[in-house]
């Protein structure tokens, strides 16, 4: 079992630096915003507004405890992926799991403009306020916590690189 998980909130670098890594290590990457957006044939926001936000959790949740049975794969989870229990059991116990943090302000600045493609972020004010609800439960979940605010995306993979390295 050598599942690498990307946690973090959105605008993290958790899809770029999976694809990084997946070169770097040739591990397959699954980007679970891009699976499920497959799945239903419908953009993330227009499953928030169809089913609401439980529906997505739902999807999110069942789609992550069937895929996650397999080994060897790089995961760029959705930011929400913490809040059920089970997957958090799942980052724990199922791989290395790394927390891809980074100062609020900073997430901001890289998810400008880009609030059409993510439907909890309205206003610069929600970003800071589950960033500070979530925090504590990322750490929860993660073997490793990178504080990626002033790293290129790059730089935070090699970092994860290296630590991958050191556990196999
Ligand atoms: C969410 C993050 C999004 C997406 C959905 C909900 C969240 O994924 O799953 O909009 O709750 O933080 P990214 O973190 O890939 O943007």
């Amino acid at each position: 079992m050598k599942n690498i998980f990307l946690i973090g909130m959105m605008g993290s670098g958790k899809s770029t630096i999976g694809k990084l890594l997946s070169k770097k290590l040739s591990i397959p990457i699954i980007d679970m915003d891009d699976e499920l957006k497959q799945l239903m044939d419908m953009s993330i926001t227009r499953i928030f507004d169809e089913y609401g936000e439980n529906r997505f959790r739902l999807i999110e949740s069942t789609y992550f405890r069937e895929c996650s049975k397999n080994d060897d794969f790089i995961y760029s989870t959705g930011g929400g992926i913490i809040l059920d229990t089970n997957n958090q059991n799942i980052l724990k116990t199922r791989g290395i799991c790394f927390f891809l943090d980074c100062n609020p302000t900073i997430l901001i600045n890289r998810l400008d403009n880009q609030s059409q493609n993510r439907p909890l972020y309205k206003n610069d004010h929600d970003i800071t306020t589950l960033y500070n609800s979530r925090k504590s439960l990322y750490k929860k979940c993660a073997h490793y916590t990178i504080d990626t605010s002033g790293l290129t995306k790059e730089e935070t993979a090699i970092q994860i690189e290296k630590l991958y390295n050191e556990n196999n």
